[in-house]
């Protein structure tokens, strides 16, 4: 038996003695309830502690924020299945029934987190920035019932139950990546997805926007990319680009929702889009036919054309213009038609030119096979394996990794044998296979500080509409970002089940088509 040090012991005994206590006001008549919050917010917070009281929101309530855009979203949100007035009043000097305040909070909650207070006459939320102010309103709303998600008006009532929370998150970068290459999805449906990934706390959004089957933004200086590369997707569909005024468009939509985009285009391989719509970009001077297939590995832009720099750095260049966040994904993955030497001759160019436009480069985990990239750099490892030396060697060497490992984070793998949608290349991911890793202790030499956060990628050679995306996404994707988020001591299986299953009304609320996983107890109706 372990020894207890005097100062544990004492520890061991005021714990029991409160548990004494506990127990005998329990027995002497207190609300059963009084002491936990219900197991319904995810991602798990850091700290709660509850007591015992409710709040009703009232017909007549009124808002405050310190913060327009994070009042507003909070008012249309209940407004809306409230039926509520809910006037907002932006910089109040007297807080509303619900009054998000942007002072008073504690250090400890950083540029993300929050401090939120239900008492019985309102509830306050406070934090150091607008992005705390957003994720506290999005714990409030996980308070509520779940008809609170409703676009149209609900009987409620709109009770919350007493207390304190404290949260912050665990990582910097909880990602979620949708390829719009391979099928085209239009803005309306990407902002949809926005919305859907805020609910989570997610705070960065991957935008795959170039690949064999298809290019998706429009480049002035090369405009046959998006006119010609754009004008298909797998399975020979009309695809379709994005201008860089609908770019634009998106990054301002997520970041309404904290948010940033990370676009990227992937390079020297998956090229084959680009090289479609212009011949003087191969190495043999002849444009290869468009592509609708699904197979990798078979393009390479040309490694010793000086033309291919002036490509790299004139795309890159126009989207790094309209890119406010700090990072350029190049991509990198699965360049087989582009030889060792010649692949580590293009990486190093590509992060000297992501340099040049002030931004720090982000590439699949491939990268590292190109050595150590350049200060600032983020590897994402999509491997299956749990060692990975070129990316431990880089991570050593100061490169942040951001974990998408495939056979727990990709959300294009089949649930199941049966899932119609999806592949299986990486293996078979249910919930619990999406929850049971920790990102922060997973890659051998791979640790702590070295790991930026998590990311959920979602290819989509067989995705096409926006309910197929939320079929994939969820429920896993609230199961990643519980990974970035929450503090490894609440990692708890059937705890995080139980807060998943809390989810299901909430989607039903909203449209979303989530797969009813079976391993998660659904409440009866979603
Ligand atoms: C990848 O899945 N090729 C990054």
């Amino acid at each position: 038996m372990k020894r207890l040090s005097p100062r544990r012991l004492l520890v061991v005994v005021l714990t029991a003695l409160g548990l004494v206590c506990a127990g005998l006001s329990a027995g002497a008549g207190r609300a059963a309830a009084a002491s936990t919050f219900p197991n319904v917010v995810v991602p798990a917070p850091v700290s709660e502690t509850a007591d015992g009281t409710t709040f009703t929101l009232p017909a007549n309530a009124t808002l405050s924020s310190d913060d327009a855009n994070t009042g507003g979203y909070l008012a249309g949100v209940l407004r809306a299945s409230t039926g509520y007035v809910l006037p907002l009043t932006v910089g109040a000097t007297s807080p509303g029934t619900i009054a998000l305040s942007l002072t008073g909070a504690p250090a400890t909650v950083g540029a993300e987190g929050y401090q939120l207070t239900v008492s019985t006459s309102g509830v306050l939320i406070q934090a150091q920035q607008a992005a705390g102010l957003f994720h506290g309103v999005q714990t409030l709303l996980q308070l509520l019932p779940g008809a609170v998600m409703s676009p149209g008006v609900q009987p409620g009532p709109w009770t919350v139950p007493g207390g304190t929370i404290l949260d912050y998150p665990r990582f910097g970068y909880r990602g979620a990546m949708l390829d719009i290459a391979r099928h085209f999805f239009s803005v309306a449906q990407v902002e949809r997805y926005i919305d859907e990934l805020a609910l989570y706390k997610v705070n960065y959004l991957h935008l795959h926007l170039s690949d064999d089957q298809g290019w998706r933004i429009a480049v002035n200086s090369w405009p046959n990319l998006a006119t010609y590369g754009g004008s298909t997707e797998v399975g020979g569909g009309a695809g379709g680009y994005w201008t860089q005024a609908d770019y634009s468009a998106v990054v301002a939509y997520a970041a309404s929702r904290y948010l940033t985009v990370v676009p990227e285009i992937d390079m020297p391989g998956h090229t084959n889009a680009a090289l479609a719509s212009y011949a003087q970009l191969n190495c043999s001077g002849t444009a290869p036919a468009l592509y609708t297939g699904t197979n990798v590995g078979f393009s390479s832009l040309c490694v010793s054309l000086p033309l291919t720099y002036t490509f790299v750095d004139q795309v890159l260049g126009e989207i790094a213009a309209l890119t406010p966040g700090p990072y350029l994904h190049i991509g990198g993955d699965e360049a087989s038609s582009t030889p060792a030497s010649d692949y580590s001759t293009f990486i190093g160019k590509a992060e000297q030119i992501v340099a040049a436009h002030g931004k720090s480069v982000m590439g699949w985990h491939d990268i590292t096979n190109a050595g150590t990239p350049p200060a600032g750099a983020q590897a994402q490892f999509w491997g299956t394996t749990t060692s990975a030396p070129t990316v431990a060697a880089a991570a050593a060497n100061g490169t942040k990794v951001v974990m998408s490992p495939a056979n727990h984070a990709y959300l294009d793998m089949k649930y199941n044998r049966k899932t119609r949608l999806g592949q299986t290349w990486a293996g078979l991911v249910d919930v619990n296979t999406a929850y049971g890793w920790d990102p922060g202790n997973y890659l051998t030499g791979v640790t702590g500080s070295e790991v930026a956060g998590v990311e959920g990628p979602l290819w989509t050679e067989t995705i096409v509409t926006s309910a197929d995306i939320e079929y994939m996404a969820f429920p896993r994707l609230p199961a990643l970002a519980e990974l970035g988020w929450s503090p490894w001591s609440t990692h708890d299986q059937t705890a995080f089940d139980a807060r998943l299953g809390a989810q299901g009304p909430r989607w039903k609320a909203m449209g979303v088509n989530y797969y009813h996983s079976t391993q998660i107890t659904w409440p009866a109706g979603s």
